[in-house]
């Protein structure tokens, strides 16, 4: 969150207008929605999938396109290049007024290189996957242009959002295992993966990796692996309770992208605060169940998910 404040505090004011993707992670919807946009930037949450409804979206305000891909609910493609370049003349986002971002947090680099795809900056939390151990909280932004990045740090300098010494540390002993790690989730995330979407309580699993899955295909294109990040729906809120409660190899968390297996519940964990009905439009229904897949023994996490499905 740090590092989306520097970003927002880098490239709007006050009269901006911010397109976002729909289903953005909860805690962005309320830093934009219940801080930023006191300061007179109004945003608007748009399907990113749909390059013409962003186009329609686009006022003569409309100063950042913020992509989130991929997402919890459904794995959504950046439509950030087409949407960007129909309108900005190129060179550093600070130079023409127009940038477009995307955040990359579940994905990582080591999958998808939203800069090779025509974003300008690209947005981190490396309290997951970077980190890769869950023991600091930070973020990173990456961006193309030496110019913009001068202007980020700049506003991290004059607002504060930096990393503490020792976190940087961690952050960058973790970096180092990245490959290893990222190959290890996405072996465990297919398995895990197709062994849900096998599985007669399940009504719904959502991975890119899923031939199934809508966007499938783009993914394949886009990203050279698919990560560890799987959610799938159970159909009610008690349903997904009763597997939360019996899981020991997952532990319940908000987190992700750590080695071990974590499990969350979106609709009253990372997207409790947004409203019920927006919820809803976003498809974080009740029975909704995310998991984080780690590096364990793929073994051990499905018996983990067997045996808690067997008390729903
Ligand atoms: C996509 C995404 N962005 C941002 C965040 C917030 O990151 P942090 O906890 O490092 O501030 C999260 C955390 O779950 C996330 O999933």
């Amino acid at each position: 969150m740090a590092a989306e404040t520097t970003l927002m505090l880098s490239f709007v004011a006050a009269g901006d207008h911010v397109l976002v993707s729909r289903n953005t992670y909860g805690g962005t919807y309320r830093f934009f929605s219940k801080i930023l946009a006191n300061f007179g930037v109004t945003f608007d949450y748009v399907d990113t999938t749909d390059a013409e409804a962003v186009r329609k979206a686009v006022t003569p305000a409309t100063r950042m396109l913020f992509v989130e891909t991929p997402r919890t609910r459904r794995w959504r493609s950046p439509t950030s290049r087409r949407s960007r370049t129909s309108r900005a003349p190129r060179g550093s986002a600070s130079a023409r007024r127009s940038a477009s971002s995307s955040t990359n947090t579940f994905a990582t680099p080591f999958f998808q290189k939203p800069l090779a795809l025509g974003c300008d900056a690209v947005v981190h939390s490396t309290t997951k996957y970077l980190n890769g151990h869950s023991d600091s909280v930070g973020g990173a932004i990456v961006c193309a242009d030496p110019k913009d990045g001068e202007k980020i740090g700049f506003a991290q300098n004059a607002a504060g959002g930096i990393l503490s010494p020792f976190d940087s540390f961690l952050v960058s002993r973790g970096i180092k295992t990245l490959p290893v790690r990222m190959k290890a989730h996405d072996t465990n995330g297919r398995a895990v993966a197709a062994w849900l979407a096998r599985h007669p309580k399940v009504l719904k699993v959502f991975y890119p990796g899923l031939p199934a899955h809508p966007g499938h295909a783009i993914a394949s294109r886009q990203m050279t692996g698919f990560g560890g990040m799987i959610s799938f729906d159970l159909g009610s809120e008690a349903a997904a309770r009763r597997l939360l409660d019996r899981v020991v190899v997952c532990s319940l968390g908000e987190s992700l992208g750590g080695v071990e297996s974590l499990i969350s519940h979106p609709a009253t964990m990372t997207h409790a605060s947004v409203e019920p009905e927006e919820r809803l439009r976003r498809g974080i229904t009740p029975g909704l169940v995310r998991v984080s897949v780690g590096i364990e023994d793929v073994e051990d996490i499905l018996a983990d998910l067997e045996n808690a499905l067997a008390g729903v």
